[in-house]
């Protein structure tokens, strides 16, 4: 039997303010490029394209132009293991497909409540395995993970650079999951938006597509590349089943993707290199204002540096409670900042979002806030 799904809360509080406050402190996503941009990255050859664009039905699996350049995203992937999706849509249809009620999936929490809302609407038993706070950094616990673990287990859920901590793996951690699923023969869903946003680009773990059979990939434009408009995504598999399986599922929900959206996405990551390296800068930059202004702040906040994507989870120590914080900040200082409740974690954590070119205004409004209080 399944369940009723719940509201998705973070997007109804994103609902709420996203385009009413005049500061976001919170976004997950890097500063979005204008179709003026993406324009300005194509060939002759693409713009002739654009012009003539056809705005019928697509090919479901994707276009299959766009589908290589994703597959040239990975090592040992093919066109044939990807499905062009918008990343939400790839994360309801996988659950959707691949899980049966009574079925137990792990789920590394903090997480992006769809990540562990959909397997529940399925009606299957949900195992949080929690991201542990170590004082000013994550940490994973493996004795946790193998306890969590029954015969009725079918999947694993994770996502590195995670949202909301931004905490990245060590390779050996990310292949332990990889044997822990193999000896229980689990599907590892693997999000991985935020991939290519590695403070550290030597720490850029492989997409799970490459690295075992029962891998599935999550990737998307919305975060690394700055496209979330363009509601282009996709799901990477190697395994046929599933890959069957999901493009059946698709046809119940978008059958196909917009075709603009798929020939902005490609004319994008052919330009990735430059995309990817003007994010970099920018979270660079205001991971640099960040950890200076909670520095400063240290009495109300303590920091945890992310190690990946556009993202920290830091932790409020104030005097007041977060909620009422959040609340006075939002209603008098006009800066939106997401309360670590949202990602079903207990306690006072909120998160920072570091790819938008005016957060060291945000970061303003936060110390005059701040400074009244003091
Ligand atoms: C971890 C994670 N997965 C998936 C998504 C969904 O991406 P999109 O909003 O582009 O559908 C998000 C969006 O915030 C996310 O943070």
């Amino acid at each position: 039997m399944g369940n009723p799904i719940q509201p998705f809360w973070l997007e109804r509080y994103f609902a709420q303010y996203e385009f009413k406050a005049p500061y976001l402190l919170s976004p997950s996503d890097c500063e979005s490029l204008s179709l003026k941009d993406v324009l300005g990255m194509a060939d002759a050859e693409d713009l002739e394209r654009w012009e003539k664009l056809s705005l019928g039905y697509t090919e479901s699996a994707g276009l299959p132009g766009l589908r290589r350049e994703i597959a040239s995203l990975y090592s040992n992937t093919n066109p044939d293991d990807i499905l062009v999706l918008a990343p939400e849509e790839g994360i309801y249809i996988t659950m959707r497909a691949l899980l049966s009620p009574g079925d137990e999936v792990i789920v590394l929490t903090p997480c992006y409540q769809s990540l562990v809302e959909v397997a529940r609407s399925v009606g299957c038993g949900i195992m949080e395995w929690p991201l542990l706070s170590a004082g000013d950094h994550w940490e994973l616990n493996r004795e946790r993970l193998i306890s969590l673990i029954s015969p009725r287990t079918k999947m694993l859920v994770v996502n590195f650079p995670h949202n909301p901590t931004g905490f990245l793996p060590k390779r050996e951690d990310y292949q332990y999951l990889v044997e822990l699923s193999r000896e229980h023969d689990l599907w590892l869903f693997s999000d991985e938006m935020y991939r290519f946003l590695e403070h550290d680009p030597t720490c850029r773990l492989p997409g799970m597509v490459d690295l075992y059979p029962k891998g599935i990939t999550l990737g998307g434009m919305s975060k690394a590349f700055s496209l979330p408009g363009l509601r282009i995504g996709w799901l990477a598999t190697q395994n046929r089943t599933a890959m069957e399986a999901l493009s059946t599922y698709k046809d119940y929900t978008t059958i196909c993707n917009s075709a603009p959206g798929e020939l902005l996405a490609l004319i994008a990551l052919r330009s990735r290199d430059g995309i990817l390296a003007r994010n970099l800068d920018l979270i660079q930059s205001n991971l640099a204002a960040a950890h200076d202004f909670f520095y400063t702040f240290s009495r109300y906040v303590n920091w945890y540096r992310p190690q990946g994507g556009s993202i920290a989870f830091p932790e409020w120590i104030g005097p007041k409670s977060l909620d009422q914080a959040c609340l006075e900040l939002v209603n008098d200082y006009g800066v939106m900042v997401v309360p670590g409740h949202y990602f079903n974690y207990p306690g006072s954590h909120f998160r920072v979002g570091l790819g938008r070119r005016n957060f060291p205004e945000a970061l303003g409004r936060v110390e005059a806030y701040l400074q009244q209080m003091a």
